[in-house]
């Protein structure tokens, strides 16, 4: 492909985007950019670091607490590691909000509060890694950087015919990626691409009907396009399980424990539990535990289940771990899916002994 044909793909992306961009919370509408508006690093940052766990529509409620509580970078370096635990709680992979509040001070210690203007000085951040260093670099200072997910993965596949699958196709879909990304307008054009994958070139039945790079299309030319990107099968995943051991005093207490920094769920709040390959384990405590049920949730590399005990207790039961929680400074709001799912199920039964 010749440059101008490369500048007439951007420029047809970009005139797409000037009439459909989404609006979202933390970003910068195209008319507004182009009056001079500048979108807000910190902003960008939490914004793209959220977005990585879940969808558009997710973040937004993620991303507006977090913001009305901690409204800049250094207001967040400034925050209690357990408040800011409490708010990611629900968006899963803790150590990501471990990485934001490193990477905050680190911004705050070593940059003045400041985010690096460069890719490659917001690499050397804690918890940015080439996607993230892409993005802001783009998005918030106009660097020509390619920003790649899996809707611009998608979207490259299509446009250019890659039949060879993911995740082996990754390096020549960002070099792809890396070829169309313009000069003029870089970061109005890396939230183009992933808009056109997001609402038109999306996974199946993608809309080519109003897609602006119909016509140059390959794998539209050749029909196959709700085909790609292809990808090598998965390997399945284990099932885990273990226990969980709910406790509540007979004064509306629950047994918590912070668990440690490294590891699944690292530094979240949760229930005393067996480890994830073993069914019993020391109970926390001498109780009339009764199983009720269990609950499933799966991780990025393998399924957990784990089996219910639930007992109330004495107001003087002494636990071996953990610590009883009041219940006015107990937020299940702040505990990771996981344990929320056994706190409802607990929570929903009859606990009187
Ligand atoms: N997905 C992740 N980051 C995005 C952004 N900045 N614009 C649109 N979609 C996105």
């Amino acid at each position: 492909m010749r440059d101008g044909e490369r500048a007439a793909l951007s420029d047809a992306l970009l005139d797409w985007y000037d009439h459909n961009a989404r609006v979202m919370p933390w970003r910068v509408a195209p008319e507004d950019r182009k009056a001079g508006v500048r979108p807000d690093p910190y902003r960008v940052w939490l914004s793209e670091v959220m977005l990585q766990q879940t969808t558009v529509a997710a973040v937004r409620d993620y991303f507006r607490r977090f913001t009305d509580r901690w409204p800049t970078v250094a207001d967040l370096a400034a925050a209690e590691d357990a408040a800011v635990m409490g708010e990611w709680a629900g968006l899963g992979y803790y150590a990501r909000a471990r990485n934001l509040l490193a990477c905050a001070r680190a911004v705050v210690r070593d940059h003045g509060g400041v985010f690096p203007t460069s890719r490659d000085g917001l690499l050397s951040l804690p918890g940015i890694g080439p996607y993230t260093a892409a993005a802001i670099a783009s998005i918030a200072y106009d660097e020509a950087a390619t920003v790649v997910d899996g809707n611009v993965e998608r979207v490259m596949s299509r446009l250019w015919l890659v039949t060879d699958p993911l995740p082996g196709a990754k390096a020549e879909l960002t070099r792809l990626a890396g070829l169309l990304t313009p000069l003029q307008r870089p970061g109005d054009y890396a939230q183009a691409v992933m808009d056109l994958g997001a609402t038109i070139c999306t996974p199946r039945n993608p809309a080519c009907g109003i897609c602006p790079w119909r016509a140059p299309c390959r794998a539209r030319i050749e029909g196959v396009q709700a085909t790609l990107p292809r990808k090598t099968e998965k390997a399945a995943k284990p099932v885990r399980q273990g226990t969980l051991w709910l406790a509540r005093r007979s004064d509306g207490a629950w047994l918590v424990e912070r668990r440690p920094d490294r590891g699944l769920l690292g530094g979240m709040l949760g229930f005393p539990g067996s480890d994830w390959d073993s069914a019993g384990g020391p109970e926390p405590l001498n109780a009339d535990w009764r199983d009720m049920g269990e609950v499933r949730h799966t991780f990025t590399h393998f399924h957990l289940i784990l089996r219910l005990s639930v007992a109330t207790v004495a107001a003087d039961a002494t636990p071996s771990r953990g610590e009883f929680l009041s219940a006015a400074s107990f937020r299940p709001a702040d505990l990771p899916t996981v344990m929320r799912k056994a706190y409802d199920l607990a929570a929903s039964g009859d606990l009187r002994v």
